[in-house]
């Protein structure tokens, strides 16, 4: 950290504050104490300019398109590593070598199962329930099955297994979720699979026949996974760490972060983008018409799937996603109509001025449904997909607040409603 000065005038003052460095150079100044000396606060809407925190888990430099996890490339993670390796890394902060791997990927195992009442909970939910409504209620459901974890002040070890219980039963979780939905049978998870193995076997097997998942299918869903795990402070990470703040347990800090992924603006923006395509595909009017409804300031509708708060030139996890999409639909032998009119909106809206002007590329979510579709997820579980690989991520940020016991997230305002005014008896108004 330097010792570098920013100064603020305002009124005839000026004060002092301190210039902090991050390890890629990135520069911030702390304004903690402004208000304490100046009473003035700083304004900015959606945090677009704010910096919530330091933190050592993952680097985004949005200009140039790298996105690093614990200082490893995402380019490299994807082609080299697997999920499991990523999560550890994400929340132990290094990559394990070949026996932590191992006990690792045991552990994590050996706690998939999950209590037999968490059927009675997701039989209880609508037939037709949005599975993120079902996902963020069991997950918060798991505080009640280990209620020691709503100590959040435990020895490490203690913390560790909250955090391997969440991250193992969140497979058992997501497939129960989509046999819900489907009116099939639970499977139970199986300590002989891996991970994501685990997770397609719960997902697609059925207990009438012998399911063994497809490696294209799991090498695809892995990788999705891991590009997916980390994101620095993004709405729902922000959202896990100030809830996390204020020392609420894991479960429930992280089923708060799944309620803000749900939303078409960030993690449900999977789901939004093959609903536009489909729509497009049934108008068949043409691309030009939808180019120029996302161009109009009186529409609404924007193009699902581009523009991104951060990355202003491109998405690095796009370009990995759209060769495994091409890889995926190629060594499956499927052919998607949607695929090629996502092909064709893609040339279109990167040629097309107005998204030039705005920097506005296809982020990630603009690939992921198709391969998710394509493996035959239907569309509203793509989000659940999405905060599954998400999962390790915002255990890890979580733990980074428990582990720093950063103080409780408590933005300021500057209010506009009326002025002091006397209260007027219901009578008189
Ligand atoms: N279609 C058309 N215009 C857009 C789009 C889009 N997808 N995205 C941004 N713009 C325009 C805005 O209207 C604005 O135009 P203006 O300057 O003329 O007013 C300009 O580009 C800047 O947009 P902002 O909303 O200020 O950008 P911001 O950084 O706040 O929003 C966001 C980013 C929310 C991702 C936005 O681009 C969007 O809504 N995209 C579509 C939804 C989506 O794909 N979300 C997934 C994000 S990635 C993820 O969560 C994994």
């Amino acid at each position: 950290m330097s010792e570098e000065i920013a100064k603020i005038s305002y009124n005839g003052n000026t004060y002092d504050m301190p210039v902090v460095t991050g390890s890629e150079g990135e520069t911030g100044i702390n304004i903690s104490k402004l208000r304490g000396q100046s009473g003035l606060i700083t304004l900015d809407p959606g945090f677009k300019n704010t910096g919530s925190t330091t933190s050592s888990i993952t680097f985004i430099n949005g200009e140039a398109g790298v996105l690093n996890y614990r200082g490893y490339s995402i380019e490299d993670l994807a082609e080299k590593a697997d999920f499991m390796e990523v999560a550890y890394l994400l929340i132990n902060g290094e990559l394990p070598n070949a026996g932590q791997l191992d006990d690792w990927e045991k552990k994590v195992s050996y706690h998939t199962l999950v209590h037999e009442d968490i059927k009675k909970i997701l039989d209880a939910f609508p037939a037709k329930s949005h599975p993120m409504g079902q996902l963020g209620a069991v997950i918060n459901a798991l505080s009640t099955y280990y209620p020691e974890a709503l100590d959040t002040d435990r020895d490490q070890e203690a913390k560790d297994l909250t955090m391997t219980r969440m991250l193992a039963k969140m497979t058992t979780l997501c497939s129960w979720i989509y046999k819900n939905t489907q009116g099939h049978p639970y499977m139970y998870p199986q300590t002989k699979y891996g991970y994501v193995e685990n997770f397609l076997y719960m997902t697609f097997g059925h207990r009438t026949e012998e399911y063994v998942p497809d490696p294209v299918v799991i090498d695809a869903v892995d990788k999705l996974l891991i590009l997916h795990a980390d994101h620095e402070q993004n709405c729902s990470t922000s959202t896990v760490k100030i809830v996390g703040s204020s020392k609420a347990n894991l479960y429930s800090s992280i089923a708060a972060g799944v309620a803000a992924l749900w939303g078409p603006l960030h993690g449900g923006a999977n789901q939004a983008v093959i609903e536009m395509l489909e729509n497009i595909k049934k108008d068949g009017g043409g691309m030009q018409k939808w180019i120029d409804k996302a161009k109009d300031k009186s529409d609404p509708f924007r193009l699902m799937g581009f523009g991104h708060r951060v990355y202003k030139n491109f998405d690095p996890r796009a370009k990995v996603i759209k060769k495994a999409a091409d890889d995926v639909l190629d060594k499956l032998g499927i052919s998607d109509p949607v695929l090629e009119l996502a092909k064709e909106l893609e040339q279109k809206a990167l040629n097309d001025d107005y998204f030039i002007a705005r920097k506005l590329f296809p982020n990630v979510d603009f690939y992921s449904g198709i391969i998710y579709r394509a493996l035959g997820f239907p569309m509203e579980f793509f989000t659940v997909l999405f905060a599954l690989g998400r999962l390790p991520g915002w255990i890890a940020q979580w733990k980074e607040v428990n582990d720093l016991s950063l103080p409780i997230g408590r933005p300021r305002q500057i209010y506009t409603g009326p002025q002091s005014r006397p209260f007027v008896a219901v009578k008189d108004r």
